[in-house]
Parts: C-alpha cells; structure tokens; sequence
C-alpha cells in the first residue's frame, strides 16, 4: 500500500492504460459497453472501481449517467483529464466494498478481475451487500472476472507464470488454503529488477452466486464473455448479472 490510494498509486495510474492495452482496444470496450448501456436502460450505471474511465467515459457517451466509486485518487485524475472525464461523471472517493453514494442505479458493475481486489470473503459479501441497497427493484449487478487457473498448477507448485520477455517477468501466486493469491511484477530496467506484488482474493462463480443471494440478488445470466457465448467447463472467464427482484 502507499499513500491512500491502495495498490493503484500515482506509478500505477501513469502506467495503467498503456500497460492494461489489450482491454482498451474498441473491439473489448465497445462489446462491453453494449451489454451495459443495455441493461442500464434509462437508469444510472455505478462503476465500482472507475479507475481511468475504460468503461465509464464511452458507457456515459451512450447517454448513460455514470457514477463511480474509487479509492484511487490517482486513477480518477487520468480519467477527469480525458474528454469527458469531467464533473459530468461523478466520482466518489472510498472503498467499493461500504462506501454509499446518494440515489439508486438500475445497473451496477464491476469489470477487470476488480472484485478480486477485495481480499477477504467478509470484503466481497459486504460489497454485494452494498451494491444491493444501491439497486433499484430490477436492477442488476455484472461482474466479470477470472476462473480462478488453478487447473494450471502442477501438484506441489503454487506460482503461475504468466508473462517472460527481457524486460519483464509476471507471475501469479495461490494459496489453495485461503484463496489469497497475488500478481507478482519484476520489471527489469537496467539490467536491475523493480520488484511489485499485488494481493488479490481469487473467487469461484458458484461462491459469487451465495454472496448474491445473500444480498438479496438472483443470478439472471452467466456468459463466458461480453459476446454472451455460453459458460463452459473450459471457460476462463465469467461475465456474470444478478438481478435485484422487482418487489424490493
Ligand atoms: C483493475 S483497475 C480497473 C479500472 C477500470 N474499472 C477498468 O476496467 O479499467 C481496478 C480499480 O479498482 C480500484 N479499487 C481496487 N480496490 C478498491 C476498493 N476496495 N475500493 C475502491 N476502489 C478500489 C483501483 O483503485 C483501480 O482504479
């Protein structure tokens, strides 16, 4: 951790969109942005971990009003100094998982691995929890994120490589005990390595389903992506959308 702004400070920020490129590309952002605007309907969208704005700037140019909640001041300053980044999107600064913001949302969304930023279980249920008491009847709750790649460990090992080039090695490391798992970053600069790690608590579908059921949420959809293709035994990942009943 640094100064407030959790694992993604002001080095992190500067970095964030060039190092995070393959899910800026239009192709991934604008098939994501369809499926929300679409279940956003005429109601607001709350971002929760807005970040630089990926989604939030071309969710808001559909029309949708967007507001998000980030604990990064950091990465909230790269997104007000893009093209609509402005006062027209509302941020409001604070931990995703308790943070309250005024109004109900008729969406609410967590993309990018997010909710894996939360790093106990009593974290991801509390933050199901208060997304709950931000929908309006009917509203729903997306999140995509990993399968966790456990099927990648060989018996006895617990690290996942998953980037090797001259300049810079990356691996995951789990704890099966505990689900705690961390990103791990040696940048390699000058023939010197910077070493970065972050924490992270990796999370089953079926564990995602009971966290919104006991916030109240029922699932309405799981896809293996935001091209809504099926969720398979073989998917790696899950775009998933709870939806709150229409009688609360
Ligand atoms: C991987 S980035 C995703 C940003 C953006 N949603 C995107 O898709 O590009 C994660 C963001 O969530 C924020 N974040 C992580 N944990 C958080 C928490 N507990 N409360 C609020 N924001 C958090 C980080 O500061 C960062 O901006």
């Amino acid at each position: 951790m640094d100064d407030g702004d959790g694992y993604f400070g002001e080095h992190v920020a500067a970095a964030y969109d060039e190092s995070s490129a393959d899910m800026f590309t239009p192709n991934v952002v604008d098939t994501a942005v369809g499926v929300l605007a679409e279940l956003a309907g005429d109601g607001r969208a709350l971002e929760l971990g807005i970040g630089t704005g990926r989604i939030a700037l071309p969710l808001a140019h559909q029309g949708v009003p967007v507001h998000g909640i980030d604990v990064s001041r950091a990465m909230v300053a790269r997104m007000r100094a893009k093209p609509g980044g402005g006062s027209a999107i509302g941020v409001t600064i604070g931990d995703f998982a308790t943070t309250k913001v005024d109004g109900k949302f008729s969406l609410a969304y967590l993309v990018f691995n997010t909710i894996m930023n939360l790093t106990t279980q009593a974290a991801q249920v509390a933050c199901f929890r208060n997304v709950a008491a931000h929908l309006e009847p009917g509203g729903c709750f997306v999140i995509e994120v990993m399968v966790p790649d456990l099927r990648k460990l060989p018996a006895g090992q617990n690290i996942v490589p998953f980037h090797v080039s001259p300049t810079r090695w990356a691996f995951d490391a789990y704890d099966v005990a505990t689900q705690a798992m961390s990103s791990n970053y040696v940048e390699v600069i000058d023939g010197r390595g910077e070493y970065r790690s972050i924490p992270f608590r990796y999370v089953w579908p079926a564990e995602l389903d009971l966290m919104a059921q006991l916030a109240g949420l029922g699932l309405r959809d799981r896809w293996d992506g935001w091209t809504r293709e099926a969720f398979t035994s073989e998917s790696r990942q899950h775009v998933s959308i709870w939806e709150k009943p229409a009688d609360r």
